[in-house]
């Protein structure tokens, strides 16, 4: 994105308060033109005095009373349209950077999970808050400053033309070096700028990622390691800002020059023009006045470009998070899916996370409401990825997904999970009230339900026993619970969430094997009336499944009930067999779990 054109789509952002936007752009007109009357009155009074030597004082009177009487009026007008831009320009500006954030947050929460495996909610948060901010200040200096600063330049140079063509081509032609100037810099340190604001985002992520990561830290004794690789950081940052912080030091050192010498120049040239009778005093006075008010916008420009130029990139990451587009998409004409039967399709689903080495071939199986399946299998099979398709984390490449007969990209990603429980191996919870926690789900469970669904998760109990009951705010990520504990809630939440289709990814495996226990008995009153996807270990849930289906390397290679697969004594009975012994096979008993 290049300079102009996020400049353009920062203001762009304002379009929806056209209105309160012209307002201020006209006080900011008057502000603009106002202070050029000031010079022009000066240079009358000093003409009027000068030329009062043989008029009656009654004249000179009459002229000087009507240019006072303007200058009065010139002021009272710059006072209105400032309090006007006092009064708005914050609030707008105010409002809009929250809007912003707002947007900005509701976009990145739909982006695929795909991008945020590859960015850190660090960088993320850092984006969205000096984004945010960025804004914020362009849009208040847009209109305390750039545009009347526009305006200035637009109105200043052919009035000052049209005074004195011979003084006005000096002052076109301090414009001409303080733009050629800019732009001089710009392109010189824009790629320089660039490569600052990614070693920023390198500081966030770190930072973030490390505040998130405490106890590793500790544990293994990282934190001057963190440090220092922190500081390696800030030395690359500082290595890539220094050269651009020269360029602009030069910048502004030539510009100033070019001010004093302007100055100089319109002095010299004043004084020749007069002395040949072709300028009066209180023209060259008026424009000296010109010349300074010019200069000081222009500088004022120099200073906003440059400080635009600093907060670019920024801005440039922000617009470029929000023209991420969700990998995962719903059609404009999807279906409201209501409450599903259950019946689950794969037909020939074949998914790659990286093109060319795909996760998940020709997958087929379907399933019958209320059926429960487990899926088995090695780690890295493609067990979670093949329920996350389910759930639309991503898109498979080839075949489809059907729920009820309706392939899931037609239904609204609402009602698509509306319809699916998940409870995964690492829980996710918020850093709120456990009662929240629960309610994410279904937000206007009653307490009873709540509660009803916390026993049925083993997990009312402990529950209780926390300091206020269901209102105790857990830690970031539940870290004031044990790991059993996390995941009785997870499990608790999914049932209170009532869903048709319920997955169960390896949701069991952080508890005791008497917790477990425990817990597998509520669930497979849970899983009862719901479809069920369960990815276990435990050999009692596989064989408790109406079927299972065993995945290596990315295929299904047997399903089946459990004892037609012993007795097709394949791959599943030879895991079997490792897992839990020669005995676990022929026996009707569980062996001891593991
Ligand atoms: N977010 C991801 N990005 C890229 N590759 C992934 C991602 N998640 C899983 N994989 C890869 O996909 C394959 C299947 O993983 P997964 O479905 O998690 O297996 P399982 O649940 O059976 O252990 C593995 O090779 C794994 O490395
Ligand atoms: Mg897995």
């Amino acid at each position: 994105m290049t300079f102009f054109t996020v400049y353009r789509r920062v203001l762009g952002l304002l379009a929806p308060e056209r209105r309160i936007v012209l307002w201020l752009a006209a006080a900011n007109l008057v502000l603009a033109t106002l202070p050029f009357l000031e010079p022009l009155l000066f240079g009358k009074v000093v003409d009027t005095l000068a030329a009062s030597g043989g008029r009656a004082p009654a004249d000179v009177w009459a002229d000087a009373i009507v240019l006072l009487g303007i200058w009065g009026l010139v002021g009272v007008g710059g006072i209105v349209a400032n309090m006007l831009v006092a009064l708005h320009a914050d609030r707008l500006a105010h409002r809009n950077r929250l809007a912003a954030m707002r947007n900005f947050f509701e976009h990145v929460l739909q982006l695929s999970v795909a991008f945020h495996t590859r960015t850190h909610s660090g960088r993320l948060l850092k984006i969205m808050l000096q984004g945010s901010d960025h804004l914020f200040g362009l849009w208040l200096a847009f209109f305390r400053e750039h545009l009347a600063t526009f305006v200035s330049l637009i109105v200043l140079l052919p009035l000052a033309l049209w005074l004195n063509w011979r003084l006005g081509l000096l002052l076109v032609g301090l414009i001409v070096v303080f733009c050629s100037l800019t732009v001089f810099v710009v392109r010189r340190a824009e790629a320089a700028q660039t490569e600052v604001e990614s070693q920023h985002s390198e500081l966030a992520e770190r930072t973030g990622d490390a505040l998130a990561n405490v106890l590793l830290i500790q544990s293994f004794v990282r934190l001057a390691a963190e440090v220092r690789q922190l500081g390696d950081v800030m030395q690359r940052l500082l290595a890539a800002q220094f050269p651009v912080l020269n360029w602009w030091a030069l910048a502004t050192i030539l510009a100033q020059s070019t001010s004093t010498v302007t100055v100089i120049a319109i002095f010299l040239l004043g004084t020749a023009l007069h002395l040949e009778g072709k300028a009066s005093v209180g023209e060259i006075v008026m424009f000296m006045g010109f010349a300074t008010l010019l200069i000081g916008r222009l500088e004022h420009a120099m200073s906003f470009v440059s400080r635009l130029f600093f907060q670019m990139a920024a801005i440039a990451d922000f617009f470029s998070v929000l023209d991420a587009r969700p990998g995962v998409t719903e059609k404009a004409d999807a279906i409201e899916l209501a409450r599903a039967e259950g019946t689950v399709t794969f037909e020939d689903v074949t998914f790659a996370y990286d093109p060319g080495r795909p996760a998940l071939r020709d997958i087929s199986f379907s399933v019958a409401p209320g059926e429960t399946v487990a899926l088995v299998g090695p780690t890295g099979a493609g067990k979670s990825s093949t329920l996350g398709l389910l759930f639309r984390l991503w898109d498979p490449q080839s075949g489809r997904i059907t729920i009820d007969g309706h392939d899931i990209r037609d239904l609204t990603l609402e009602s698509l999970r509306r319809n699916i429980g998940v409870v995964f191996q690492e829980s996710a919870l918020f850093y709120r009230s456990i009662a929240e926690n629960l309610r994410v789900g279904r937000p206007d469970a009653t307490q009873e339900e709540m509660e009803a669904a916390a026993r049925a998760a083993q997990a009312h109990a402990f529950i209780m026993r926390q300091p206020a009951g269901y209102e105790t705010p857990i830690g970031e990520r539940g870290v004031t619970l044990s790991g059993g504990e996390r995941q009785r809630l997870a499990i608790a939440r999914a049932i209170l969430k009532d869903p048709p289709i319920l997955v169960l990814d390896e949701a069991t495996s952080a508890l005791d094997s008497v917790t477990e226990r425990l817990v597998q008995q509520a669930l497979a009153a849970v899983t009862r009336g719901r479809t069920t996807f369960i990815i276990a270990h435990r050999l009692s849930t596989i064989r408790d499944a109406d079927r299972i289906l065993v995945f290596e390397d990315g295929r299904v290679i047997e399903q089946g009930p459990y004892r037609e697969l012993i007795a097709a004594d394949g791959t599943f009975a030879r895991l079997v067999r490792t897992q839990y012994g020669a005995a676990a096979v022929g026996s009707a008993e569980e062996p001891g779990s593991t």
